[in-house]
């Protein structure tokens, strides 16, 4: 079983206040060296968290492999061939949405997410769809030419009572089995915490979780009251420290 961690909301940190920190290439490094088996970075077109030079430096500076989630445009395509990430996972993009709210809908557009794939193909190890756990997106999936998809787990993290958590388990599980019956790999996230991680390891057919609020998030209770205590000594040395 692989982490893949999300470093956007270290980006949407700094976009904040439009300066340079924190910085989510020091986050990516902080990833990698902390055992990470991979890093994830979502471009997107409204470039409100991770730029692109985040997306180059990155690639430059680690080894773990890269998942790069983008739309399926000319210009992300583009991007996608020139930087040559590990992986590209395809994603909807709605400018409205805080964050990505569901899987791709292949059956909208099947065409262009053929061309996608085609035109990544000779650069690109990887591609990768976003989708509901939902089999007719994983056979959507599979004749698109992906190499594998990543699980939107969006409504089993937001299921309010046990039952409706254990059918979204379920259909996970199902959906799971039968991608891997297809030959694609298979990976999971969104919404995914420290409370609602570990049944979705069960499932032998996930390979990989893609996850990022939730450990930013923790960072912040981790690292809040050293660096307040950091700050402390600064202010109330009378610059002493310098
Ligand atoms: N996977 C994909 C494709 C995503 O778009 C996101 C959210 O950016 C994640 C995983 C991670 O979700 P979260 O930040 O809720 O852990």
């Amino acid at each position: 079983m692989k982490l893949a961690v999300n470093v956007d909301h270290v980006a949407t940190i700094r976009q904040a206040r439009r300066t340079d920190e924190p910085d989510p290439v020091t986050a990516a490094l902080i990833v990698e060296q902390s055992g990470a088996h991979g890093l994830v970075m979502h471009l997107r077109q409204d470039r409100r968290h991770i730029q692109l030079r985040d997306v180059e430096l990155a690639l430059k500076l680690i080894r773990i492999p890269v998942n790069l989630e983008m739309a399926a445009t000319p210009e992300m395509i583009e991007i996608a061939r020139s930087l040559v990430p590990h992986t590209v996972t395809l994603v909807p993009e709605n400018p409205e949405e805080v964050t990505t709210e569901g899987g791709l809908n292949l059956s909208g557009n099947p065409d262009l997410y053929r061309k996608t794939v085609l035109d990544l193909r000779n650069r690109i190890t990887e591609i990768s769809m976003f989708i509901d756990p939902d089999p007719r997106q994983i056979r959507l999936s599979k004749d698109i030419g992906a190499d594998s998809i990543e699980f939107h787990t969006g409504e089993y993290a937001a299921a309010s009572d046990d039952q409706t958590r254990a059918g979204q388990l379920d259909r996970i599980r199902e959906c799971a089995q039968l991608a891997r019956q297809l030959g694609i790999g298979v990976r999971a996230g969104h919404g995914l915490t420290y409370l609602n991680v570990q049944p979705l390891t069960r499932i032998q057919e996930i390979s990989e979780f893609s996850i990022g609020h939730s450990i930013v998030a923790q960072s912040v209770w981790i690292g809040l009251s050293h660096a307040v205590r950091k700050m402390l000594n600064l202010v109330c040395s009378r610059g002493e420290s310098w």
